[in-house]
């Protein structure tokens, strides 16, 4: 079986988000069950300068606008995944990331270089293709920037594939005036109802969702959840009549990167036997960033987009009695400039009890999941989200709203769930500021009791959050859409 994993995204090659440490690490879990898989990736700068051994292997002829692409074939640097990558100049070839300029616009264009990201997994996954060594039976698309590979193989004569999308945010849809319908070489009559309209938009996701032979997303809880009006942000009609076709498979993560008995990042490492080293790794993360180093106070963790998805806003709004409590409070994140500013000014209030580093560092995200005692994630929606994983892992009980991937992934302490040893972190029934207030104050008092703190640690490390069921789940599905 051959798997065409297209995605705008992919870790270590580039990220901006947890849609590229999916891409990083499931295609290398369903490599291990024995599967010829190949991600499909745009050669920004730096994903051309990380790849290993890239060499070309195609030119593909005809595409709209841009005339050709290079197609090359390299490896992911540390799993040895294959990876083509499209070479094209005026599409990648330029500084920022891959959304947007520096300043933080959408690239005008955005139509174009995932509209060619689409076309180019479709023509691949033809009868027809270039490349007739390598024609894969399903070509996986994820989220909307490869939404309309669905769209152009259900138009074209010799499609080969069947095609599947996952679905890691429904908030953001690729929507597009609807010239581009013909620009991108379309059929007329694609655009309607029925098909890739949308409120007078072209979108993206809408192609994929509807032209798919399948749907995927990246948490159970989700998949139910997107099919309502709270959050299927206009889509949940159409998702609702597509229900049968919809599987939740929780996502995992990659337990070698994300691992703290082995983590390059920390002042020194730490394992479920030896938890008290954690408290080592919080002193040199207090001292690093400018805190009282003290092991007394709950230091409380932030890495995230800012965000309305994730609540953080909720959190700056009870953060001063949170300070009154003796919290410390350790953020990393960026986005929203009212959200970046709000911190910064929470820090310049209370230089030695919060610390906020606005940008996106790696090794600091490392630094304060292990260092912190408690990991905040107080998202509105959260399709599946890994930080409360990594959080796990860490030792690092998260506190979370009940929703998406967090109410999959974490277990509310209380009487019953401390007794039978499912305990492993703490739940919000909603995002809202007494809520959280009222929640974490709870944690406090767990927190008190070293005992009952520990297991609800150990609870969490314990946890399989690999790979391992999910990419089996996924491979299941490939069999059955490869049978059809
Ligand atoms: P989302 O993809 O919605 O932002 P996830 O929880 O799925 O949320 O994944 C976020 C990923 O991005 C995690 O790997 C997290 O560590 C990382 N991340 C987010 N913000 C930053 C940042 N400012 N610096 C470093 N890593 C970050
Ligand atoms: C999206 C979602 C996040 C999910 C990630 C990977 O960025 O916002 O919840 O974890 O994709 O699937």
């Amino acid at each position: 079986m051959r798997i065409l994993f297209v995605s705008s995204e992919a870790y270590p090659l580039i990220k901006t988000g947890g849609l590229a440490d999916v891409s990083g690490s499931l295609p290398a879990a369903i490599r291990e069950l024995g599967v010829d898989i190949r991600i499909l990736l745009p050669g920004y700068p730096v994903v051309l300068q990380k790849l290993h051994g890239k060499r070309q292997i195609a030119q593909l002829y005809g595409l709209p606008e841009v005339g050709s692409i290079n197609l090359l074939l390299g490896k992911m640097p540390d799993t040895d995944v294959e990876v083509m990558v499209i070479e094209n100049g005026r599409l990648f070839n330029r500084p920022g990331g891959p959304y947007n300029d520096s300043y933080g616009n959408d690239w005008d264009d955005n139509a174009l270089r995932f509209g060619i990201l689409s076309k180019v997994a479709a023509v691949l996954s033809s009868q027809d293709s270039p490349l007739q060594d390598w024609i894969p039976d399903v070509v996986h698309c994820n989220d909307w920037q490869s939404g309309l590979t669905p769209a152009f193989l259900h138009y074209s004569d010799t499609a080969h594939a069947k095609s599947m999308i996952s679905i890691h945010n429904l908030a953001f849809q690729g929507n597009f005036p609807p010239e581009w319908v013909q620009r991108l070489g379309l059929p007329d009559h694609s655009y309607q109802m029925h098909g890739l309209e949308y409120y007078g938009k072209m979108s993206f996701l809408k192609a994929g969702i509807y032209y798919a032979d399948s749907i995927t997303t990246v948490s159970p809880t989700y998949a139910r959840e997107i099919q309502t009006e709270q959050y299927g942000f206009g889509m949940q009609g159409l998702l609702a009549t597509r229900s049968h076709e919809i599987y939740g498979i929780l996502n995992g993560i990659e337990t070698q990167e994300w691992n703290p008995a082995t983590d390059p990042y920390l002042a020194k490492t730490y394992n479920i036997e030896h938890l008290a080293d954690k408290k080592i790794v919080k002193k040199a993360l207090q001292v690093q960033l400018g805190l009282e180093a003290t092991p007394h106070k709950p230091l409380l963790g932030v890495v995230s987009r800012l965000t309305h998805q994730k609540g953080l806003d909720i959190f700056l709004s009870v953060a001063e009695r949170l300070l009154a409590r003796h919290c410390q409070i350790a953020v990393l994140g960026n986005g929203e400039t009212q959200m970046e500013n709000g911190f910064r000014e929470l820090a310049r209030r209370h230089p030695h009890q919060v610390s906020v580093t606005i940008g996106y560092k790696e090794p600091l995200s490392h630094q304060i999941m292990a260092g912190s005692d408690m990991f905040i994630m107080p998202s509105r929606f959260e399709p599946c989200g890994l930080n409360q994983m990594y959080g796990l892992r860490y030792g690092t009980p998260p506190i979370v709203t009940r929703t998406g991937g967090l109410a999959d992934s974490v277990q509310d302490s209380n009487t019953a769930t401390m007794k039978n040893n499912t305990a492993t972190g703490f739940v919000l029934e909603s995002a809202d500021s007494r809520q959280l207030l009222s929640v974490v104050e709870r944690a406090l008092v767990y927190y008190q009791d070293p005992r009952a703190w520990r297991k609800i640690q150990r609870n969490g490390m314990r946890r399989d959050l690999s790979w391992t069921n999910s990419a089996k789940a996924y491979l299941d599905l490939y069999q059955t859409l490869a049978r059809r």
